[in-house]
Formats: structure tokens, sequence, C-alpha cells
């Protein structure tokens, strides 16, 4: 395979294919955009001034790096020495805010105007609402109806920020519809900048997007070194909804075999109910928003609809760098159910005293399932706050709540 720079550097090759899944299977009409925008990011990713822009946007505005801590409660349970990269201490409150400043920036080095976005938990959407209005550009948000009802403080944020919040009324309303909406909209309006919120999407979203969140992984690297004398922990765990945060955190590790990688999805209700967002336990190969990847899907190719209490993990596809790493066996999979999410949110609020987004609570909870040799280095990304969650949390709160 011919590989490109700027992937992991033995996974993409010069189309965008990680193995057989990515690629850019797009409408006539986004041929030029998205060769623009694959012209300009390969010119502009080891660009000096660019790169010195978006590193002083990383620290000062977002407050780069985001701390390593040593959960030290969390630790004498597991009986490991657990880390918790606090993404939900960046500005915005997760990760989102690290690929919507790199593609922001890309579209005013393109001289684009309109930035268009999708968004599930709207934490995507709140930080491309925020970096429009920092740079002074024009946004527009497409948001599914329900994800609109149960992310209300995103939307309200999105509002104040000056960004136009289109909900979406189609399918199950949720991310995969906002998604095919702002891809609809792109298709009327190619003038508009797609800044896409994962790692999903046709090439060069994918490695695009992965490169804009691999800071994750080289701050980790830096700061496991201090905290620990080693640069590599033993396993690094994230949950995956199209598998940007993963991918972020992953990135600097993905080479280096003696590190698990391991991805949590969304059971939602369990893998063996039709009520689940378990994409890479229960899809099958497809192609979904311009990328060849897995999917779920019926036997003749229609979307099954997805469900997790969690928005920002309720969708069909994955990104297609998940879809190969599971494949080829580097990356494992654990598929964890609303309840085991909501307990683990629980615990990390007791004994550590963090509320976590219900997506990074997936992630917590693959620490119940996973066997790891007492004393080992975990680091588990914390890819956001959970104050957007609160109205969820609140509604399933556990019997002995308030004792
Ligand atoms: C806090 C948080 N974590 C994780 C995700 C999942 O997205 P990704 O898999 O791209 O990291 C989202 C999506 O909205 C999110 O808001």
């Amino acid at each position: 395979m011919k590989t490109i720079a700027h992937g992991p550097a033995f996974m993409v090759d010069e189309k965008g294919y990680y193995g057989r899944f990515g690629g850019a299977y797009i409408p006539e009409i986004l041929h030029r955009n998205v060769k623009q925008l694959s012209d300009a990011f390969a010119h502009y990713v080891d660009d000096r001034d660019f790169n010195h822009e978006l590193d002083i946007l990383l620290s000062d505005y977002v407050g780069r790096p985001s701390p390593l801590y040593r959960a030290a409660r969390l630790s004498e349970r597991y009986g490991a020495e657990i880390y918790l990269k606090r993404e939900d201490l960046n500005h915005t409150g997760a990760h989102k805010i690290n690929n919507a400043i790199g593609s922001v920036l890309l579209a005013r080095r393109m001289d684009k105007k309109h930035i268009i976005a999708e968004t599930g938990a709207g934490q995507h959407g709140v930080a491309t609402a925020t970096v429009c209005a920092l740079m002074g550009m024009d946004c527009t948000v497409f948001m599914g109806a329900t994800d609109v009802m149960r992310q209300q403080p995103n939307v309200q944020r999105m509002q104040m920020l000056g960004a136009r919040v289109v909900a979406v009324e189609s399918g199950n309303k949720t991310l995969k519809d906002a998604t095919n909406e702002a891809i609809r909209y792109w298709c009327c309006h190619p003038d508009s900048f797609y800044v896409i919120g994962s790692t999903v999407g046709p090439d060069p979203y994918p490695r695009m997007v992965a490169h804009f969140q691999s800071v994750i992984s080289r701050e980790m690297k830096a700061q496991l070194l201090e905290h620990t004398g080693r640069e590599f922990p033993d396993a690094v765990v994230a949950c995956v909804g199209g598998g940007s945060n993963a991918a972020g955190a992953f990135y600097h590790f993905i080479d280096n075999q003696d590190v698990r990688l391991i991805a949590a999805e969304a059971a939602g209700m369990g893998v063996d109910t039709d009520m689940t967002a378990a994409t890479i336990s229960v899809g099958t190969e497809g192609i979904i928003h311009g990328a060849r990847t897995m999917v779920m899907q019926t036997p003749d190719g229609q979307i099954v609809e997805p469900y997790s209490i969690s928005a920002g993990l309720d969708y069909p596809g994955i990104g297609p760098l998940h879809a190969h790493l599971a494949d080829c066996g580097r990356e494992e999979v654990v598929a964890i159910t609303d309840r085991e999410a909501l307990d683990a949110a629980m615990l990390l609020t007791r004994t550590e005293g963090i509320i976590p987004a219900l997506e990074s609570a997936h992630a917590l909870a693959a620490l119940e399932r996973i066997r790891f040799e007492s004393g080992q280095t975990i680091v588990v990304n914390l890819s956001g706050r959970g104050d957007k969650d609160m109205h969820t949390y609140l509604s399933n709160l556990p019997s002995d709540f308030g004792r």
C-alpha cells in the first residue's frame, strides 16, 4: 500500500483508505470542493504560520495542554494506575474544539465565509459556533430534533454564539439525520465549508480530523513521561461515536503494539436488542456519509436506526480508521449499555468529584470490563464534561441518590 503522511504511518493510503475502509463516495457536485479541501489540507498541514496560529489558539484559547490526572480513588478501586486525560477541561467542555479550530482556520485560509456543521450531543456544534464567533464567520448547525430536545443547554449556547441551529425532522431525528441534512445543504451550497465533527465522511475528513485531534496523544506521551517515567501506557481507553476522540487518544500509540487500544461503543439497551448503536459489534460493511466502513444496516442496505442514551454515540456508522483497526485486531472493542454508562458516571462523580459527559462515561464503564494486570498504567480519555447531560442524569438517578 502506498502511504501518505499525516495518518498513522502504516495505515492510510493516498486515496484515504485504511485497509479496505474509507475512500470518498461523493456526488459529482462535491468533487471540486473535496479536492480543494484535500489540496488545502496537504498544503497547510506542515505550514509554519498555520501551525503557529493553531498552537497559540490551542494553548491560549482552549487551555491546552489538558491535564493528565492520576485518579487516586479509581486507581485504588481497580488496582491499576488510572489516569484521566481531561479533555473536559477544554474551553467549551470537550475535545471537539481541537478539530473545530483547525478546520475553521483552514476554511479561513481557503477564503470561505460560511461554515456548516452537524452535531449530535451539541459539543461539536458549540465548538464550531464558538470558533466562528471568534473568527467572525457565519455558522449554520444541523441537529436532529430529538437531540435538540435532549441537549437543550448546548442549543442555547450555539444560539447565543450567533449560530443558526436547524432542527432536522427526518429519520429518528438524531446525528445520522443531521449529517444527511448537512451534506444535502452542502450539495446545494458548495461554497460553504463543511466542518465535520468526527473521523467520518469522505477522504480527507477522517485523516484530517484525526490529525487535528492527535494533539491529545501527543500531550499524553509527554505527560506520561513526567508522571511515570515512560512515554507509553499499557492501555488507552476511549469512547467511539464516529471516533474522533479515540483517534486522537490512540494516534501516537498505534504503531506501538505494546499499547492496548480499547474502544467503547454504545450498546444502548444491549447488542442483542434492536435498540443499540454498537456499530462495530453488530454492523456490516457498507457505505455511509461518503466512506466505506462498518454500518448498521439491513441485508438489503437500508440503514438501521441506532439508539443510545448518549446523543454523541447514537450513530449507525464508525470512522474507517476504527473499522480498520478493529478488523485487523489492533483495537479491542467493548459495547457498553446505557445502564453501565450511567453507573460509571455516578462512580466518577462520587469518587473523583468529576461529572463526565455521557459519552465519556462509556469509556469509564469499560474499566469494569477489561482485564489488566495489577499496577498497569491505563489512560481513559475523558472526552467531555457532563453539564449538557444533567437532565438525563437526573431522570436516571439510582435509588440511593442523596444518601
Ligand atoms: C463529549 C463527547 N465525547 C465523545 C463524542 C463522540 O464523538 P467522537 O467519537 O467523534 O469522539 C461526542 C460527540 O458528540 C462528545 O460530545
